[in-house]
């Protein structure tokens, strides 16, 4: 599949003009500097900032408005964490006063189901996890859950999960309590965090490209 050009310059509020194509041919080039051809890209997913496409079975490649993003990833890149997406690179590029992220990133695999429940908490009735991650105890939210969904040990085996993230984050000074369901994703057994959107961290030197 080709780069849908044409929807991402609607998705990103740029016009069908001469002047964006050649943007986007920088934006080419700049991939193809790195042995990446956009022509096999594949849309894995959409959201309301941006969009995600596999570069290969190894790597993807997301697109994003939200600058928060590339700080936060342009942090972790620097100092990887074996529970948040590995990050392959970061940089942006300015479409005149548009700017687009860019984050290239380790291509995970789906998490289980039972994770998914469990991640599931923060964003459905209950909005356990964030509270967990500013206020509350997770013996509250385990003498909750024990004799309803999970088994105790089981539950604190994924809060310490949690607590590894939460420690790395005040570690490097980034603000982020938002983990949904389906920002969990899986590397052979392990459990991954994708997706620090909306984030908040010191901002990093990263690179911008003018694309015009
Ligand atoms: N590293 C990755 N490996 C595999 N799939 C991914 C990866 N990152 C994102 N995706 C897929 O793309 C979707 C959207 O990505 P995400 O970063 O959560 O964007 P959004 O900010 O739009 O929620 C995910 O739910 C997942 O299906
Ligand atoms: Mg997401």
């Amino acid at each position: 599949m080709k780069i849908p050009i044409k929807r991402l310059n609607k998705k990103f509020s740029l016009p069908n003009t001469p002047k964006v194509q050649q943007g986007w041919d920088r934006v080419i080039n700049r991939f193809n500097d790195m042995n990446i051809s956009i022509e096999s890209f594949i849309k894995l997913g959409e959201g309301c900032y941006g969009c995600v496409y596999a570069i290969n079975d190894r790597q993807v490649v997301k697109l994003t408005k939200d600058s928060s993003e590339l700080h936060t990833m342009a942090i972790v890149m620097k100092y990887p964490h074996p529970s948040i997406v590995k990050v392959i690179d970061v940089f942006a590029v300015k479409f005149g006063r548009n700017v687009i992220n860019f984050i290239i990133e380790e291509k995970l695999d789906n998490a289980d189901y039972e994770w998914k429940l469990f991640a599931n908490l923060a964003n459905e009735d209950t909005n356990w996890i964030t509270p967990y991650l500013v206020s509350t105890t997770r013996d509250n939210i385990i003498k909750y859950y024990k004799d309803n969904v999970y088994a105790a040990e089981r539950l604190n085996e994924k809060f310490d999960w949690l607590d590894a993230i939460a420690h790395y984050f005040q570690l490097h000074k980034i603000k982020f309590a938002d983990i949904h369901f389906d920002n969990i994703m899986k590397k052979k057994d392990k459990h991954i965090l994708i997706d620090l959107g909306c984030s908040r961290s010191p901002k990093q030197n990263v690179e911008y490209l003018n694309a015009y």
